[in-house]
């Protein structure tokens, strides 16, 4: 028996954030970081809490550590909220959703929070409708996601014109992300027809609109289906799990300072190439993720006639993709300090190992296959031509 659920009731396109004004007569802790604390997209949303007594946790940084997590339970402790509203990119709704979570645990039946609202002002970790929130731990320099029911938000606003102001290179990163989710949870071990459905339209929305919105920021239409995509593809991978582009991402991420979404762009592209394991087939023996990854080639109008042509198709889409957005292709072309790379090569293995993403890959991975895409990434390779 298999099971498919969603219980975050989803508000989308334009004037979704008019739903806020459903709230009155309750104490609302807004969580958020600096600079939306700052901008319009914070004065539209205390607009419409007019009828709520509104008090701001704006301290979240990107990678929110468990210190922000801790200075954010203080806040909720003074002042009392009984919503919560997470305001910004992933990091502001994980961090929420951390502060959330622990404050609860410590307050059990007597926590007064009642509902908890995200709503997304970048296009990527899908977050707003995950079971997943992932905490930074600086001195280790380790990302543990948390995982768990209890971090599913009560209700997620998609409101496109937030996202506007998301710069290029943010709006790159972020929507390779969208990208990496879908087609990770349609080869993921828990994949269904369910699962794959949302994976599908989510890579179509973010392959056709990532570009345009990178192209003209303003362009609504554009930013409008790629926060749907977002959406989508995290209902896909909250059902159907991840893989190892996330494992290594978070991995690198926590080590090396690269952002969530160029690490998984970097990765990408290797790790489609591994799970496919071409250089492996017998005769026709393909695996199932290379026929699922060639499926995807299909459904994007890439030339697909057989496995192989359609898996490499779809590395080289990745790949173009990458470098139309300005993104980098290698750790070394991101600036990373490759002898910092090298000290931490195997605790960037220990963590990607332990991670919770590793379990979901389609194909069973070692130390060993893991160094060898760590190596991939480290210098430039035209992968796709092979
Ligand atoms: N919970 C999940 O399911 C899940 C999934 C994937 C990733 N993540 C985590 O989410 C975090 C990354 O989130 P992210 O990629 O959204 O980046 P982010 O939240 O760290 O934001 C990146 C930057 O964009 C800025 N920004 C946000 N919205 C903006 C706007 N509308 N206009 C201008 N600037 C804006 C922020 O201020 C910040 O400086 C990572 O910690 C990652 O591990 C979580
Ligand atoms: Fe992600």
């Amino acid at each position: 028996m298999k099971e498919f659920s969603i219980s975050t009731q989803i508000y989308f396109g334009e004037g979704a954030v008019d739903r806020l004004s459903e709230i009155k007569g309750k104490k609302v802790l807004v969580v958020c970081d600096s600079f939306i604390r700052t901008s319009d997209i914070f004065t539209k949303v205390n607009e419409k809490l007019s009828n709520c007594t509104v008090d701001v946790f704006s301290e979240i940084v990107p990678d929110p550590p468990v210190e922000t997590v801790a200075l954010g339970i203080q806040k909720l402790e003074g002042c009392g909220a009984q919503i919560i509203v997470a305001l910004g990119g992933g990091s502001a709704i994980d961090g929420a959703k951390a502060i959330v979570e622990y404050y609860n645990r410590l307050h059990g039946m007597k926590s007064e929070i009642e509902e908890f609202y995200a709503i997304p002002t970048t296009s990527g970790t899908g977050s707003e409708v995950t079971e997943y929130a992932v905490i930074t731990n600086r001195e280790e320099g380790i990302k543990y996601p948390l995982v768990g029911k209890s971090l599913l938000p009560s209700v997620a606003i998609l409101e496109p014109e937030f996202t506007v102001s998301v710069p290029g290179a943010i709006t790159a990163d972020t929507g390779m992300d969208v990208i990496t989710h879908a087609i990770e949870a349609y080869v993921a071990n828990g994949a269904t027809d369910f699962s794959d459905a949302l994976a599908e339209k989510a890579l179509t929305l973010a392959v056709r609109f990532l570009p345009q919105a990178f192209a003209d920021g303003n362009d609504l239409v554009a930013r409008e289906k790629l926060h749907n995509a977002s959406c989508l593809a995290g209902i896909a991978f909250n059902s159907a799990g991840l893989g190892i582009t996330h494992s290594l991402a978070h991995a690198i991420g926590g080590k090396l300072h690269v952002s969530h979404g160029r690490s998984n762009a970097i990765i990408l592209p290797h790790v489609l190439r591994f799970n496919a394991g071409l250089d492996d087939v017998v005769g026709s023996d393909y695996r199932l993720t290379a026929k699922k990854y060639q499926r995807l080639a299909k459904l994007l109008k890439l030339t697909a006639i057989n496995v192989n042509i359609g898996v490499n198709n779809l590395v080289k889409c990745i790949v173009e993709l990458q470098n139309q957005l300005g993104i980098p292709t290698t750790l070394e072309e991101q600036g990373v300090d490759l002898e910092l790379l090298n000290e931490s090569r195997e605790d960037i293995i220990d963590a990607a190992m332990a991670d919770v993403c590793t379990s979901a890959n389609p194909v069973t991975v070692s130390r060993q296959d893991l160094a060898k895409i760590i190596d991939e990434i480290t210098v430039r390779k035209a992968i796709y031509l092979k």
